[in-house]
């Protein structure tokens, strides 16, 4: 019988983020703060709030601070032991003890297929969650868990899709699909980045996967689409057919934070909703607005 748990995931993080420069020149986007916590832990959170074990960061050059974040810092540790201030660390420190973080560097960055090819040996024989860091998700039930949820009833790959403006489906992979239930989709294609006027419809895949191992034999026989690059998108379309692929519009608000505007809503809507943040801000907002 099929595995029916997701307990391990990859989380690709090669990519230069030139969208936030010069924010990135010097350091990785996924370590830029949603109000003060570095993005990556947000996505981190997420896999293991929807019962991930252990995940596997494919890396880049110029990515360590990503390691050291999630690694113990002796000297920093001592130094706020000292001053009783050891709490500011609590919450990296739980995520770092309760899921096994392991990291693989890709060579050269060839595209998000290319990324996921690294993982291969990691993940072994059973289906495995894809996190892009670019995409903070807020919902109540995370949504890897809602697709886990999915998965249960259709095993097959699953993708977190959501409607989007048709102007912008020349930025995102794109799916035609089949509505099988509230919510899910069977999925009959996909296009990389498609020109608004071939695009088959307006629901837009965001940075969270299902992935079945076929997907590496897949990745394998794919050769460059759009930009030059191997697309997990193209990857996934040669398995239609072979494997069940299935698109879930997820409950939740999406932030793209690799971009400017994204980056800018996220810290703004995570800042509203704390309590020692949300009324400061809230009249700060009123002031600029006002003033
Ligand atoms: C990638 C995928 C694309 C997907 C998007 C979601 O694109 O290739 O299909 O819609 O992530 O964020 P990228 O943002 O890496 O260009």
């Amino acid at each position: 019988m099929a595995e029916k748990s997701i307990r391990k995931a990859l989380i690709p993080v090669a990519g230069f983020g030139t969208r936030l420069l010069p924010a990135t020149k010097a350091q990785p986007k996924e370590m830029l703060p949603v109000v003060d916590t570095p993005a990556v832990q947000y996505v981190v959170e997420e896999a293991l709030n929807s019962g991930v074990e252990s995940l596997l960061f494919v890396t880049g050059r110029g990515k360590q601070a990503i390691e050291n974040y999630f690694d113990y810092s002796v000297e920093l540790e001592k130094e706020l032991k000292d001053r009783g201030k050891l709490d500011l660390l609590q919450e990296v420190r739980e995520v770092g003890d309760l899921i096994h973080i392991f990291y693989v560097r890709q060579k050269r960055q060839k595209g998000l297929g290319d990324a996921i090819w690294y993982g291969r040996q990691f993940i072994g024989d059973a289906p495995f969650a894809v996190l892009l860091a670019d995409d903070i998700i807020d919902a109540r039930i995370p949504c890897l868990a809602q697709m886990a949820e999915v998965y249960r009833e259709f095993p097959g790959i699953v993708l977190a899709v959501e409607q989007v403006p048709r102007e912008r489906v020349d930025q995102l992979g794109i799916i035609k699909g089949r509505k099988v239930k509230d919510r899910v989709f069977a999925v009959e294609d996909l296009v990389e980045k498609p020109d608004p006027a071939e695009a088959p419809s307006d629901l837009a895949i965001v940075g969270r996967y299902i992935l079945t191992p076929s997907i590496f034999d897949s990745i394998e026989k794919t050769t460059p689409g759009k930009g030059g690059e191997i697309q997990l998108t193209d990857a996934m379309k040669n398995l239609i057919g072979r494997e069940n692929v299935y698109a879930y519009q997820f409950e939740g608000t999406l932030y793209g934070v690799g971009d400017k505007l994204g980056f800018l809503k996220a810290n703004i809507a995570y800042a509203l909703k704390r309590e020692d943040l949300g009324p400061p801000i809230r009249e700060f907002i009123r002031e600029c607005l006002d003033g």
